[in-house]
C-alpha cells in the first residue's frame, strides 16, 4: 500500500501530516506493508528530506518524541521524489519508477496550494494512477465559493468516484469532536432533550490568538468567512444539530450532516446587518506582549479581509426553529479556545422560594474541545450546610475533563485519525462533495449580502473579545457569549 504526499516540502505536510504518520508508526498503527513516497518539486534526495523532517519533528514536538528505532522504520518506508505533480509525464515517470503505483491500493493526499488540486488531478488521471484502488485525499479550502467547489467537484468526479475522495476537515479528527458524536448518540441522557422544546441557545467560538501569520497570500483573499466558517464551524454545527444517523458508518453520518447544512436559514441584506458581525484586528496587546494591527503587518494588505465573524443564524427544521446558533471566531482574541455552549431552557416553574429562586440558572453543558478536552454539565445544587433561611441554590458543575480522565493517553494529532481513516479507507470523518457545496451556497448568500449591504470589518483591539457589536448580536436576544 502506498501513500504518495504532494507538497510534502510544505507547511502542513511537514508540521502536521508527516509528524502524524511518525507517530503512528511509534504506535505501529500503520499497516506493515504501506511505502510513504514524499513529493514536492524541491530537488534533493531522501536522506536530505529525511534529515529535514527529523528536524521539523524535533522543532514542534521535542527530541524526546523521536524515538530511535520507531524513527529507522518510518524513514525505511519513505522515499523522496522531486517533480511537478501538475505534470502527467513526471507523473507517468512515478509510476514507471514504482510500477505497483499503477495497481496497488494507495493514497494521493494533496497538501498543496488549492490551485493546484484540479491540474494535479487530471495529470494523476492521465498517468493512469488514478486507478479504482486509489484514493484522493484534499485539504480545505476546496473551491473559494459553491460554483468554483462545484467546478473542482466535477474534475474530480471526472477522475476519481466520489467514494474513493476524501476531504479533509481536520476539526473531524479531533478527539473531543469525535466525543461530541459519542456523547450524542451512545448516550440515552441527551437526546430526548435535544431541540427547541428545550434548549435556548447554542454557542460556537473557535478563538484564536494567533494572527495571520506567514500565510496572509491565502488569508487576505479568504477572510475569517471562508476560511473558519464555511468548513471548521459549519462542521461543528451540523454534528451539533444532525439527526442521529441510523450507523455510524460515511453516508448515514453524512446526510444527516448536510440536511442541515441545507436547512441554515439563509442570509439576506437585512439580515446580514442585523445578524453578522465582522472585524479586522487593530494593534493590542497579547499575553502582555504588543502585537501590531492586521494592517500593518505587511504592506499591501487588504482593508476589508475579516479576520473576525460573530453570526446568529437558525437551523428551519422541527427539531431546531427558532433556537438561536451564535457562531464566532477570530484571530488575535484574547485567548485560544473552541468550546461549544449549549443552554438549556428556564426552569417552567420555580417550587423554591422566591429569595432562593434568583438564584437558579438554567442548565449548560459546554464541550470545550481545546485547549483542554472537557465536558461540563452545569446543575443546580443545594449549598451545603444550615441557612436560617432553608435552603441556598447555586450552579455546580458536573465536569469531566478527557485530558485527566485519559490522563495515560497521548493526546494525538487531530491527523493521526484522519490519516489511520484514510489508509483504512473509511470515509466518515470526511467531508462529502454535496456537504462543501451546501456549506458554500450558505456563505456565498453571507458574502453577497455584505457586498450589498457594503459591511466592512470593524476595527478591534487585539487581545479582546472583537468588535462591540458583536456583544450586542447576543445582547439584543437577551443572551450573552460565554467565555
Ligand atoms: C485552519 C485555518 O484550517 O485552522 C487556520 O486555516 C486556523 O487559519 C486553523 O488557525 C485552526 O486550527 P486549530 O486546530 O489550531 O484550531
Amino acid at each position: 500500500m502506498f501513500l504518495v504526499l504532494y507538497g510534502a516540502t510544505g507547511d502542513l505536510a511537514q508540521r502536521m501530516l508527516l509528524a502524524s504518520l511518525y507517530f503512528l508508526e511509534r504506535d505501529r498503527l500503520l499497516p506493515d506493508d504501506l511505502r510513504i513516497l514524499a513529493t514536492a518539486r524541491t530537488n534533493q534526495k531522501t536522506a536530505e528530506f529525511l534529515r529535514s523532517s527529523r528536524e521539523r519533528l524535533a522543532l514542534h514536538h521535542g527530541e524526546t518524541a523521536i524515538e530511535e528505532k520507531a524513527w529507522e522504520r518510518f524513514a525505511r518506508r519513505l522515499s523522496y521524489h522531486p517533480l511537478d505533480a501538475t505534470d502527467a509525464a513526471a507523473l507517468t515517470r512515478l509510476g514507471d519508477d514504482v510500477p505497483a503505483l499503477k495497481e496497488a491500493q494507495t493514497v494521493h493526499y494533496l497538501s498543496v496550494a488549492p490551485h493546484l488540486y484540479a491540474p494535479i488531478v487530471e495529470a494523476l488521471g492521465e498517468a493512469g494512477l488514478a486507478h479504482p484502488r486509489a484514493r484522493l485525499a484534499m485539504e480545505k479550502p476546496i473551491g473559494e465559493d459553491g460554483e468554483s467547489a462545484r467546478r473542482l467537484n466535477e474534475t474530480v468526479a471526472r477522475v476519481f468516484a466520489e467514494d474513493r475522495v476524501y476531504r479533509v476537515d481536520h476539526y473531524l479528527g479531533k478527539e473531543t469532536v469525535q466525543n461530541l458524536i459519542a456523547l450524542r448518540f451512545a448516550n440515552s441522557l441527551f437526546e430526548p432533550i435535544w431541540s427547541r422544546a428545550h434548549i435556548e441557545q447554542v454557542q460556537i467560538t473557535i478563538a484564536e490568538q494567533i494572527g495571520v501569520g506567514d500565510r496572509a497570500a491565502y488569508y487576505d483573499q479568504a477572510g475569517a468567512l471562508k476560511d473558519m466558517v464555511q468548513n471548521h464551524l459549519l462542521q461543528l454545527v451540523s454534528l451539533v444539530a444532525m439527526e442521529p444517523p441510523a450507523r455510524f458508518d460515511p453516508d448515514a453520518v453524512r446526510d444527516e450532516k448536510v440536511k442541515v447544512l441545507r436547512a441554515l436559514k439563509p442570509f439576506d441584506r437585512a439580515s446580514v446587518a442585523a445578524d453578522t458581525v465582522t472585524g479586522q484586528y487593530g494593534a493590542g496587546v497579547i499575553d502582555g506582549e504588543p502585537v501590531p494591527a492586521y494592517l500593518e503587518e505587511a504592506p499591501g494588505r487588504n482593508p476589508l479581509t475579516e479576520t473576525f465573524v460573530a453570526l446568529r443564524t437558525e437551523i428551519m427544521n422541527w427539531r431546531w426553529r427558532g433556537v438561536p446558533f451564535y457562531l464566532r471566531t477570530g484571530k488575535r482574541l484574547a485567548y485560544r479556545y473552541t468550546e461549544i455552549f449549549i443552554q438549556f431552557r428556564d426552569l417552567p416553574h420555580s417550587i423554591f422560594p422566591p429569595e432562593t429562586s434568583a438564584g437558579i440558572r438554567p442548565n449548560q453543558l459546554v464541550i470545550r474541545l481545546q485547549p483542554e478536552e472537557r465536558v461540563t454539565l452545569q446543575v443546580m445544587s443545594k449549598v451545603p450546610g444550615l441557612t436560617q433561611e432553608g435552603m441556598n441554590l447555586r450552579p455546580v458543575s458536573l465536569d469531566l475533563s478527557l485530558t485527566e480522565a485519559f490522563a495515560d493517553h497521548r493526546r494525538r494529532i487531530a491527523y493521526e485519525r484522519l490519516l489511520l481513516d484514510l489508509l483504512h479507507g473509511d470515509a466518515t470523518l470526511f467531508v462529502r462533495r454535496d456537504e462543501v457545496v451546501a456549506a458554500w451556497d450558505w456563505i456565498d448568500g453571507i458574502r453577497r449580502g455584505w457586498r450589498d449591504a457594503d459591511m466592512r470589518p470593524r476595527p478591534y483591539p487585539a487581545g479582546s473579545w472583537g468588535p462591540a457589536a458583536a456583544i450586542a448580536l447576543t445582547e439584543r436576544h437577551g443572551h450573552s457569549w460565554h467565555e
